[in-house]
């Protein structure tokens, strides 16, 4: 019988909904020995963005057909391995993308102006001894993207409704795009005042954002990510925040997830978020329905409704 094997926590209403209507077994609770029992029953494979599918393990599985994943980042599935032995990949786009906008608009304001910091000063009692530091002005400053995909672009509108002056850094240069570009992220870093990275993760963009772009945002800077912790180096961003060689940081995403380096923590200039940019009940419900649509229409013949750009999709 044709499996849907299931590599990664999901969504509970999904894998109900999925077992309506196919087989789905959680891979995660086989042995290896009944894995490799059934190794020919798995058809389509279901992960979440973080889990890795190399080249070999798409080798293993002699019936695949589709790995579906559930979000819009998909770079740690080998997909050119996947599209070589005709293996189609499909992923959440576009649901997600206001509120990972959101997010990323609420880490910058929180990071700027201290939100967690002021919360924790009322909380320790020292608002009765004086007022919390003066902090750092949003409106008007300077907002440097990083990737103008679909979410930076969500991000740059919802920034001019704070009359952000908007550059950005991305593979190509948009005539569409209103605000300036720059050739490097080095370039943008320098001239912004929020380095706001939103770009896709994968090797094409690992350590992007590294001690020299850091130093180039500079000691009054701000680093928001809700793209990968890959794409900043962890360990530069610690010492430029250990060092104050850059003013602040508002992170949703990590470099080992879900271990968050303990210098990072406990700061009023820096803010915290387990990678939950997407995490809302109404988005999570979307991605479920696309991931749920997509294993649909794999098994009905039908073309699937969001193929990853590397994958055909019929
Ligand atoms: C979340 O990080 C996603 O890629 O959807």
């Amino acid at each position: 019988m044709a499996s849907i094997l299931q590599l990664s926590p999901l969504p509970q209403g999904l894998v109900v909904r999925l077992r309506q209507y196919f087989s789905v077994v959680d891979g995660r609770k086989l042995t290896p020995m009944e894995h490799a029992a059934r190794i020919d029953e798995f058809v389509v494979l279901l992960v979440d963005g973080e889990t890795a599918v190399s080249a070999a393990q798409i080798a293993a599985w002699p019936q695949l057909k589709l790995i579906a994943v559930f979000g819009v980042g998909y770079e740690r599935v080998d997909v050119l391995a996947a599209r070589a032995r005709g293996v189609r990949v499909t992923h959440t786009p576009g649901v997600l993308t206001d509120d990972v906008a959101d997010l990323a608009i609420g880490l910058l304001l929180a990071t700027a102006r201290q939100i967690g910091g002021a919360q924790r000063f009322i909380e320790r009692g020292d608002w009765l001894q004086g007022s919390y530091p003066w902090t750092r002005k949003v409106s008007g400053a300077r907002l440097g993207i990083v990737g103008l995909g679909r979410i930076g672009r969500a991000i740059a509108q919802r920034a001019a409704a704070f009359d952000m002056e908007i550059g950005y850094h991305s593979r190509q240069q948009y005539a569409d795009f209103p605000g300036r570009f720059f050739a490097t992220a080095l370039a943008l870093a320098d001239r912004c005042d929020f380095l706001l990275v939103c770009t896709n993760g994968g090797v094409a963009t690992r350590a992007l954002v590294d001690a020299q772009v850091l130093a180039a945002l500079g000691c009054n800077g701000i680093l928001i990510n809700v793209s990968r912790g890959s794409v900043v180096d962890e360990a530069a961003l610690v010492a430029a925040i250990d060092q104050g060689t850059i003013a602040g940081a508002g992170l949703d995403v990590f470099e080992r997830e879900p271990q968050v380096p303990a210098a990072l923590m406990g700061r009023d200039n820096v803010v915290l978020t387990p990678h939950m940019a997407s995490a809302t009940h109404s988005t999570r419900q979307m991605m479920s329905d696309l991931v749920f649509d997509n294993v649909t229409a794999y098994f009905a013949g039908h073309p699937l409704p969001t193929p990853v750009a590397e994958s055909p999709n019929s």
